[in-house]
């Protein structure tokens, strides 16, 4: 356990409702709201990015008690290089105080990681913590948690498209065998189960730059929360929205 305290009582009530069975196999969620958290308080942003740490182990925690397979997160855009160099700093930082510091529980509550972004680009040390918890799982068959960092998904399009382009080049693949499924092997997120539901905080309503192909047929909730006010209530009332939802994936109700 990662966080102690939790509301028992809540979560038994809000559970009763839960289909366990119906849970989304895979969350994607944009962490959205933590400089206007910071604000409220009358606290540096980069507080809010700290408390949005905390937020994301809990959602993780609760992701895994339900049986949820996959967590992917935005925890640094391509974009995001544009703030502070202060905040872009802090940001860099953060997942390696995390990694270093609960590296050592994810492994042992058999949480497989990975990370989606042009990690190539990231500093050195930041490089070398990814390396290492990517190591230090591997052999997990748990929970996959996905870090998105310097990621944007234009650019994870264009990355596969060259690739693609290259396979071509070299005789690896005719243009007539390209097809989806071949496609998918050439984004970041090879592997990985499709996404079931996006979840985006703090009232913003759109996608950023965030899995553009892998949304194709993603149930979207948004809320007002801000990200480190996410909770396990919050998270219950979204899978009870998801549960609600009749996907049809451009077919007709009932089939
Ligand atoms: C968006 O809120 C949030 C981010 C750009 C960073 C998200 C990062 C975390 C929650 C920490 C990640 C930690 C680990 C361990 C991966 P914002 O700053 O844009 O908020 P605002 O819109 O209110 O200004």
């Amino acid at each position: 356990m990662f966080f102690k305290n939790r509301n028992k009582k809540l979560k038994r009530e809000m559970l009763t409702q839960i289909d366990r069975g119906d849970v989304p196999g895979h969350i994607a969620f944009i962490m959205d709201g933590n400089g206007r958290w910071a604000k409220k308080k009358g606290l540096p942003r980069t507080a809010g990015h700290m408390e949005g740490g905390k937020a994301l182990l809990k959602t993780l925690e609760e992701c895994m008690e339900l049986g949820i397979k996959a967590v992917t997160v935005y925890a640094f855009s391509t974009e995001n290089w544009k703030r502070p160099k202060e905040e872009v700093e802090y940001l860099m930082a953060l997942p390696r105080k995390y990694i270093n510091k609960y590296l050592p529980m994810l492994k042992e509550r058999n949480v497989v990681m990975n990370f989606i972004g042009n990690i190539e680009a990231l500093p050195e040390p930041l490089q070398n913590d990814i390396a290492k918890s990517i190591e230090e799982t591997k052999d997990n068959n748990g929970i996959v948690f996905t870090i998105a960092i310097n990621y944007g998904s234009q650019d994870e399009l264009l990355a596969a498209t060259k690739l693609i382009c290259q396979d071509v080049k070299d005789d690896i693949v005719s243009i007539t065998d390209i097809n989806q499924d071949y496609f998918e092997t050439k984004l970041f997120t090879n592997g990985l189960p499709p996404v079931d539901l996006l979840v985006r905080t703090s009232g913003e309503v759109r996608v950023s730059n965030f899995l553009l192909w892998q949304l194709a047929y993603t149930e979207f909730h948004f809320t007002d929360t801000l990200w480190p006010d996410f909770n396990q209530e919050e998270l219950y009332k979204t899978i009870l929205d998801y549960q609600n939802r009749q996907r049809r994936y451009g077919g007709l109700k009932g089939e």
